[in-house]
């Protein structure tokens, strides 16, 4: 790649903006066809990926079948999944679970197989894991790859603030041809140009106060391709996982849904069990039903948490399985072989995103999007456990070949103006930023969470528009930094999910809301165009 330290512009074949499974996975498909130039706006591991726990859902034991697996992504998705995306990924599930153990991904074996686990809406085991620690495999062993190759850059500390499309340059055409960049240590917007730009940004659970997300799901790529031109959809299905640890010192600790595959039971503080009250798959239901069934809970006998219970199995095999979970808990002085987890929901997944075909093409020509920042169609209204990780893998393979196929026909990228700070200055009030930083995210949690009313959605969509004047006020006078950059893309996606969620009149999926508790019978998406 070349770089020009005068002009600060990078040149590339492509740009890769994130480093999570999705976007190393481009990476490592494209790096024998030319330059790859990945950016993370922090250390390279750092995103959903590294944290996932439960494992990649994929039909690998002899008694599971596509069908099987499609037929309960289908239902998990309460009938808004589009099936020919559902049959794609899980046709191609084997071969993704093959490509990362030639990679080197070290999954969990018993008796010389792989060990498949079960979690919420799978009808069979078949969670293919690394104990219970699955990310930290799959990020560290994709990192080490994508290392060694000669053909790909790293760019830690980068935060892409805007894509940079021909018809912003004054062409005739709105082809993609790169994005600006804060270098996050010196300080200075860069350009990167690119003859293909992959968004692979992951998600926006930051947008609520309470995730199981890393800072980074900021739904920032969301929010650049919308600026650019992209359309959205199903946003209102942000996934609440239904058990991450409630405990004053735990921040966003996940406890694994395959804990309840294995036979935890969640538990009011009393002791008594409550899912069989609710669900004949009782603690193995969805996720959409479990997270409402503890909301409600919660909120009805005034509880602070509910528990989730495993300390019936042999302590042997706790250790062994969740040895991450057991050691973390332990530190929080709660041994899960003796006591029950105290659990609360949190958001943890986002449905929805940047509209894409099946080779991750977006609206604009040169911009594809893979992993949880785009829209496939997989996950309708309810994502199942362990397929996302699946997804990643996936439609980054086919957004490679996309791009492999048209690599001949696309010329170099227009020349890019550089970054214009002529008009702005240093900022004189930070706290501005973490005040409305704090205020988005309490009132999305308030507003928009598991539970709503179209006045919910009223009142935080008039507060989120007081919040857009203020910070579009603040990103017009002062320099962008990371707070800024991640503030301005969280409140314009808290717009596009309060948006969707106002145009779907039915309770569906992760969508619940009092004033349309039925499901309705015209089946579509919510999809969000930029005028
Ligand atoms: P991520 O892995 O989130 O990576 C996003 C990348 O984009 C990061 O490198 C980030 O730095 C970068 N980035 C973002 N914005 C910018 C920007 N503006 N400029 C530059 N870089 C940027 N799914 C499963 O299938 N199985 C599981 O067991 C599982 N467990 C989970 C457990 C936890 C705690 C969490 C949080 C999620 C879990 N999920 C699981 C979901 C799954 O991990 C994610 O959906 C998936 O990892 C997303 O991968 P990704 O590559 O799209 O994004
Ligand atoms: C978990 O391990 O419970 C998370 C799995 C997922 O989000 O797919």
């Amino acid at each position: 790649m070349a770089h020009d330290p005068q002009n600060l512009t990078h040149s590339t074949d492509v740009l890769v903006i994130g480093s999570g499974a999705a976007g190393l996975s481009v990476a490592l498909r494209l790096a024998h066809k030319g330059k790859i130039t990945v950016l993370s706006k922090a250390e390279v591991t750092e995103g959903s990926t590294f944290y996932a726990q439960g494992g990649i859902a994929a039909v690998l034991d002899e008694n599971d079948t596509v069908d099987s697996h499609v037929e309960d992504t289908l239902i998990a998705g309460a009938g808004l999944c589009h099936e020919d995306a559902v049959r794609f990924t899980v046709e191609h599930s084997r071969e993704a679970i093959e490509w990362l153990i030639e990679r080197g991904v070290a999954f969990s074996k018993e008796d010389e197989h792989y060990h498949l686990t079960r979690e919420g809406g799978h009808s069979q085991r078949r969670i293919i894991h690394s104990d219970d620690a699955t990310g930290r495999a799959v990020s560290t062993t994709l990192v080490a790859a994508v290392q060694a190759e000669q053909n790909i850059e790293i760019l830690e500390n980068y935060i892409a603030v805007d894509l940079i499309t021909g018809d912003k340059l004054g062409l005739d055409h709105s082809r993609c041809q790169g994005a600006y960049v804060l270098n996050l240590k010196e300080d200075r917007v860069e350009t990167v140009r690119a003859r293909f730009v992959v968004l692979a940004t992951g998600g926006a659970s930051k947008v609520y106060l309470y995730t199981s997300n890393p800072d980074v799901a900021s739904g920032d790529g969301i929010a650049m391709a919308w600026r650019a031109g992209c359309s959205v959809a199903n946003l209102e299905f942000n996934q609440f996982h239904p058990t991450c640890l409630y405990h004053p010192e735990a921040r966003s600790f996940l406890i694994t849904e395959a804990l309840r595959g294995e036979g935890a039971l969640l538990r009011r503080p009393n002791g008594e069990r409550f899912m069989p009250e609710y669900d004949e798959r009782a603690e193995l239901a969805p996720r959409d039903i479990v997270a409402r069934t503890i909301d409600h809970e919660v909120k009805k006998y005034g509880f602070d948490c509910v528990y989730l219970d495993i300390s019936h199995k042999d302590p042997e095999f706790i250790k062994s399985h969740f040895p991450t979970i057991y050691k973390q808990c332990l530190g929080y002085g709660i041994d899960i072989t003796i006591d029950a987890i105290p659990v609360v929901p949190a958001a943890h997944y986002t449905c929805g995103g940047v509209r894409v075909d099946t080779d991750s093409r977006t609206d604009i020509e040169g911009l594809y999007a893979v992993g949880e920042v785009a829209f496939t169609g997989l996950h309708g209204a309810n994502r199942m456990a362990s397929n996302s990780l699946l997804e990643c893998l996936v439609y980054a393979q086919s957004a490679a070949q996309s791009i492999e196929s048209a690599w001949e026909t696309i010329a170099e990228p227009a020349d890019i103006p550089a970054w214009d700070e002529s008009q702005v200055t240093d900022s004189d009030e930070e706290i501005v930023l973490s005040h409305n930083w704090h205020e988005l995210r309490q009132l999305m949690w308030d507003y928009v969470g598991i539970v709503r009313t179209d006045k919910r959605l009223q009142r935080a969509m008039r507060r989120i528009e007081l919040l857009q004047q203020e910070i579009h006020e603040y990103y017009s006078n002062f320099k962008v930094s990371n707070d800024l950059v991640e503030l301005r893309n969280l409140v314009l996606v808290a717009e596009l999910i309060v948006k969707c969620a106002m145009q779907r009149k039915e309770s569906r999926g992760l969508h619940f809301t009092l004033d349309y508790p039925e499901l309705s019978t015209e089946i579509k998406d919510s999809v969000l165009k930029p005028s």
